[in-house]
């Protein structure tokens, strides 16, 4: 069936991690200007669409993602006027500007929740999820996604709140009215200042199964709170009635993370009738890997498993909703260590290929800062390097607590999966801490910056930056890209992927050697046709041919 076409569809969406971007005031920490003076970088890779990770006031315990004020700037990142100024640029270079809405939780600091823990007769504590019950006996088993209960126990108050997140970060009542129009006509703020969009952390765990039920055991002591928390009782009614209030009143884009998200809950939240949002992004694909203690114990890449993903959710998404497409982001490890091939030989080859994998496909791409350079996982030796929460957090529990990992066991996680692998500052260039700031950053720079930096690459025709240049320009020029029906080959192999679009006539076909050695593919009796010439290879341009050599990472892709 074919999908309707509008601009959001045919953009490409570039992620900044605001604190690691770019350093305008030499304190350390990126800011909103560092951002401004890198914008003609952005213009000239060709991204559409700006999406900032949170930049309000916060405490930061979790990197932003804990709010205290919504409508303010982040002190380390600038000020309301800079922001308005960011703004203004980007729209005169065509960028739209998307911000981070994070509606599944604020800070403890959040004004609300100072005043909702002040009484239980105060008019904003009903805006946090309260349980009575002694202080050795939390409400639920439900575990925290960063370690421990998801309860914290209030003394005063002698009653728990719900924390899915860190400590910090208490869930907001959902089922109050008054949240959801505070909530709402914040949203309605940002859209009258012009901003284009919100990505919206966890949207799917806003509606909480109301009889907070135990909740199964994986591993370790707690129970898996995501089972009542994800595409909860009420979520579609929370979307629906957000659309009507807000969303549907402007021109903008939304994509909604959604952790546990199905195919089938997608058609809902991503539908093409528009009820909600235009797009969610889906964890299925991030799994792959995880082992029994999740990220923290890794296990190997498997090919036809990320294939199948990919069938799944192109053809389940196909002509009744929209698909977000990504490799990268602040959350995820960085894509050419994890499932690519970062050694010398290999890095960049392999670079170009995941990217032409995953820009052919039916969706909206996002690339996430450092993504379009060939940026690789870092390998701190010491946990004392890190500063991501969860992996602080997980550390304690896991190694110190628990003692079900060893240090070098949890540390190889680290080194593989972890957060901070994509939080390390941009590298801009090989000047001390890689041009990202004249001063030590918060977070180290990656020793690599020497050999892999933007200033090396932008005017070289065959870097990653430029390949990731030419799939957005591609993208622009050639419907298929953005709009084609896809079809997938050979899904049992486990070295190659080959896929082929078609649009209005036109046919694209697409082939990934996922290894590092020669792989042949066998072209199906129906795919065949003369009169393919190459549109995109990260090697040299050959003929279409009914039986193809790949050599070791080559991605190619023949349009009709
Ligand atoms: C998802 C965000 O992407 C992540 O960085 C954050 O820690 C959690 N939500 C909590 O907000």
């Amino acid at each position: 069936m074919k999908q309707n076409e509008t601009w959001w569809k045919e953009s490409v969406v570039y992620q900044i991690y605001p604190r690691s971007f770019n350093d305008s005031n030499n304190d350390g920490i990126g800011d909103l200007n560092g951002i401004r003076e890198k914008l003609d970088y952005l213009a000239d890779l060709g991204v559409d669409v700006i999406w900032l990770s949170p930049i309000y006031q916060s405490p930061n315990a979790d990197n932003g993602y804990d709010i205290a004020d919504y409508e303010q700037i982040m002190d380390e990142f600038g000020t309301m006027e800079d922001f308005d100024n960011l703004l203004k640029e980007a729209h005169e270079k065509g960028i739209r500007i998307v911000m981070d809405l994070v509606v599944n939780h604020t800070s403890d600091e959040h004004a609300w929740f100072v005043e909702s823990r002040k009484s239980r007769e105060n008019p904003y504590h009903d805006y946090y999820i309260w349980k009575d019950g002694s202080p050795d006996q939390a409400p639920n088993n439900w575990g925290s996604a960063f370690s421990g209960s998801a309860w914290k126990y209030d003394k005063d108050l002698g009653q728990w709140y719900l924390h899915l997140f860190a400590e910090k970060q208490p869930d907001l009542n959902w089922e109050n009215e008054k949240v959801r129009h505070e909530v709402y006509d914040m949203m309605t703020r940002w859209f009258e200042k012009g901003i284009d969009g919100f990505r919206m952390d966890v949207i799917n765990l806003i509606s909480k199964d109301q009889s907070y039920p135990d909740a199964k055991v994986h591993g370790g002591i707690y129970g898996n709170s995501m089972e009542y928390c994800c595409n909860g009782p009420r979520v579609h009614e929370f979307l629906q009635e957000m659309n009507k209030e807000v969303l549907s009143k402007y021109d903008i884009v939304t994509v909604g993370e959604a952790p546990g998200v199905t195919v089938e809950e997608a058609k809902k939240y991503a539908g093409n009738d528009g009820r909600e949002l235009n797009m969610v992004f889906q964890f299925e694909m991030m799994d792959i890997d995880h082992g029994p203690y999740g990220k923290w114990t890794p296990v190997p890449f498997d090919l036809k498993a990320m294939k199948a993903n990919f069938n799944k959710w192109q053809k389940g998404l196909e002509g009744t909703a929209w698909n977000s497409l990504y490799w990268d982001n602040h959350d995820q490890p960085r894509i050419v260590s994890r499932w690519g091939n970062d050694s010398d030989e290999y890095r960049d080859k392999s670079a170009k290929m995941l990217a032409l994998c995953l820009h052919m496909h039916q969706g909206t791409p996002y690339v996430y800062q450092g993504e379009e350079l060939g940026m690789t996982n870092v390998h701190f030796d010491s946990i004392e390097d890190y500063r991501d929460i969860e992996i602080l957090n997980a550390y304690k529990e896991l190694v110190l607590e628990a003692k079900v990992l060893s240090k070098a066991e949890f540390m190889k996680g680290v080194h593989t999966l972890s957060r901070d692998n994509a939080r390390t500052p941009m590298q801009w260039d090989d000047t001390e801490n890689a041009g990202f700031s004249k001063t030590d950053p918060w977070i180290k720079v990656n020793p690599d910056y020497t050999k892999i930096n933007a200033a090396r690459q932008i005017d070289d025709p065959d870097s990653v930056f430029s390949f990731y240049k030419k799939l957005i320009r591609l993208r622009h020029e050639n419907r298929i890209i953005p709009y084609g029906s896809y079809e997938q080959y050979d899904p049992e192999n486990e070295n190659t992927y080959m896929f082929s679009r078609s649009y209005e006539g036109k046919k694209l076909i697409v082939m990934c050697n996922f290894t590092d050695e020669e792989q042949r593919i066998d072209l199906p009796e129906t795919l065949y046709e003369d009169g393919y010439c190459v549109l995109i290879s990260n090697d040299m341009e050959k003929p279409l041919e009914k039986s193809m050599r790949l050599s070791p990472y080559e991605g190619i892709v023949y349009i009709l």
